[in-house]
């Protein structure tokens, strides 16, 4: 257990929510408690040297990229300090995933930022959010912690790994087959898996400081019924890459295939991913021999996660699918 100090950042979310009535777990708004407010309600938190920024109060489904700019500048500053151990992020649950794998490839960081939410808001009756804080402070002050991680229902999970798995249940997160890297078992760290290897960050000053100069990525679902004109629509809007979210294993409906190829032939990036929950393309030797001409490129990232992944490639010149 490490005495540095942890800084919270605030971004909203339904952790910081508030409904009109304690047995009000739906009708709530997201966003409206700050994250000191939140820490300053629980008796367990008091003594820890913890400072507080709110970075951010917003309902996550808005989440935007000058948000993340904002908020990967801020971490970068305190985790830069030499006093400072960790953080610990307070976030809606909604693109908490997506905003933990911007970190974790931006950042990279070496000491632990650790992502919190909750399911239920602050005002209710069976609030989540305190317990999921008290837990993200005791893994962001574990000797040995390191990178982004994602603390809810007494689990950690990796910012490659974790996804929002359920639409209503306080246990609403997943890491799929590779399973939490974690878990917190009356404040104590059981490790399941070993802390991840360090890696190296896209870093800010790769990042364009105006958000409206990121590339522009869309993302794409096949579907029943699936046509070209999507595609077209993000070709006449200025798409510099596409994910696709094919069914199974990464399958495209052949008519927006042929649209996919076409953006690919003007020179946008095109990548496939798959919109099972489960599982990650996987490509076959055999079949790639086969086919009359290379498929479209495939990641092992989810489709969300591959829309970033494919935008900061863009950023750095290197589009090529690489997954991380
Ligand atoms: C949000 O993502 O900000 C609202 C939903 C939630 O936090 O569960």
């Amino acid at each position: 257990m490490q005495n540095k100090i942890t800084v919270v950042l605030g971004t909203g979310g339904t952790i910081a929510g508030r409904a009109a009535s304690s047995e009000d777990n739906t009708g709530y708004k997201a966003g409206q408690i700050t994250a000191a407010d939140l820490v300053a309600a629980i008796p367990a938190l008091q003594a820890l040297p913890l400072e507080f920024e709110q970075v951010a109060q917003l309902d996550s489904k808005d989440m935007d990229h000058a948000t993340w700019l904002r908020l990967a500048q801020q971490a970068a500053a305190h985790l830069a300090r030499p006093e400072v151990g960790a953080l610990v992020i307070t976030h809606g649950t909604d693109t908490l995933e997506e905003t933990a794998y911007f970190l974790h490839r931006v950042l990279a960081p070496g000491k632990p930022v650790v992502m919190t939410a909750a399911m239920r808001p602050a005002t209710s009756r069976q609030a989540d959010g305190p317990q999921n804080l008290v837990d993200a402070t005791a893994v962001a002050q574990t000797d040995g912690a390191a990178g982004v991680m994602v603390v809810m229902a007494g689990r950690v999970h990796c910012a490659v790994d974790v996804f929002k798995a359920h639409a209503y249940q306080l246990d609403a997160f997943s890491s799929g087959e590779r399973g939490p890297l974690a878990l917190i078992e009356e404040g104590q760290l059981r490790l399941l898996r070993p802390w991840p290897v360090g890696h190296e960050g896209v870093g800010l000053s790769a990042l364009p400081p105006d958000t409206a100069a990121w590339p522009r990525v869309d993302l794409l679902i096949s579907h029943a019924g699936s046509d070209a004109r999507l595609v077209q629509a993000l070709l006449d809007a200025g798409a510099a890459g596409i994910v696709v979210a094919g069914c199974g294993n990464g399958n495209v409906h052949a008519a927006l295939e042929v649209a996919l190829r076409q953006a690919q032939a003007r020179g946008v990036p095109v990548w496939r991913s798959t919109r099972c929950l489960m599982g990650s393309v996987v490509s076959s030797p055999i079949a790639s021999a086969n086919a009359t001409r290379p498929p479209l490129p495939a990641t092992a990232l989810s489709a969300v996660k591959a829309r970033i992944e494919l935008m900061l490639r863009l950023m750095t010149n290197a589009p090529d699918v690489a997954d991380h």
